[in-house]
């Protein structure tokens, strides 16, 4: 009778040391992805950001660029779009009606460049979209994410 109890309770501590060697497992999986970094290299990352916002900036107030031609009819999305304020990237992805279909912030600059701008559309993974997306995103932080919003 007391050798099934000892057997019993050592199972039991047997299986509560397998589920805890497995939680210690995932938690250091877990912050391994949390590395901190130096303040050298946050400068470094923040500086990478704001090259691509700067090059954004640029394009969308028409400035060339080799390779793209985003617009036909001397505009520049800055002409309707002052300050990039009015494109409410944090709407993405929602219904589009002017597309009348489900669309990204990237399909919705591309409707742009074709539709009111007459221009061809850019690699939806290139350099150009890139860079316009992290200024618009730039121009607009602070706003509360709404995907969806019309
Ligand atoms: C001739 C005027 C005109 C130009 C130039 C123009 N757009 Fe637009 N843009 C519009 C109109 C019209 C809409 C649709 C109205 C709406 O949905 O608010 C729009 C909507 C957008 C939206 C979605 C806004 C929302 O609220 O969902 C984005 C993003 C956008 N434009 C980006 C651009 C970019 C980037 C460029 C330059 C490549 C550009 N536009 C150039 C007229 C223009």
């Amino acid at each position: 009778m007391q050798s099934i109890r000892n057997k019993g309770l050592m199972a039991l501590i047997s299986a509560l040391l397998c589920v805890s060697l497995a939680f210690v497992f995932v938690v250091n999986r877990a912050a391994a992805h949390k590395v901190s970094h130096d303040a050298e290299t946050l400068q470094a990352f923040t500086d990478a950001f704001m090259e691509q916002v700067i090059l954004g900036d640029n394009l969308f107030h028409g400035a060339p660029m080799d390779g793209i031609n985003m617009s036909n009819t001397g505009m520049a999305c800055a002409m309707c779009h002052p300050f990039s304020s009015d494109v409410h990237p944090h709407e993405y992805p929602k219904f589009q009606e002017q597309m009348s279909e489900f669309a990204t912030l990237r399909d919705m600059i591309n409707w742009c460049i074709e539709k009111p701008n007459e221009g061809e559309k850019i690699d939806p993974d290139g350099e150009a979209m890139k860079a316009l997306e992290a200024y618009i995103y730039w121009s607009n932080r602070g706003s509360v994410l709404d995907p969806g919003r019309h």
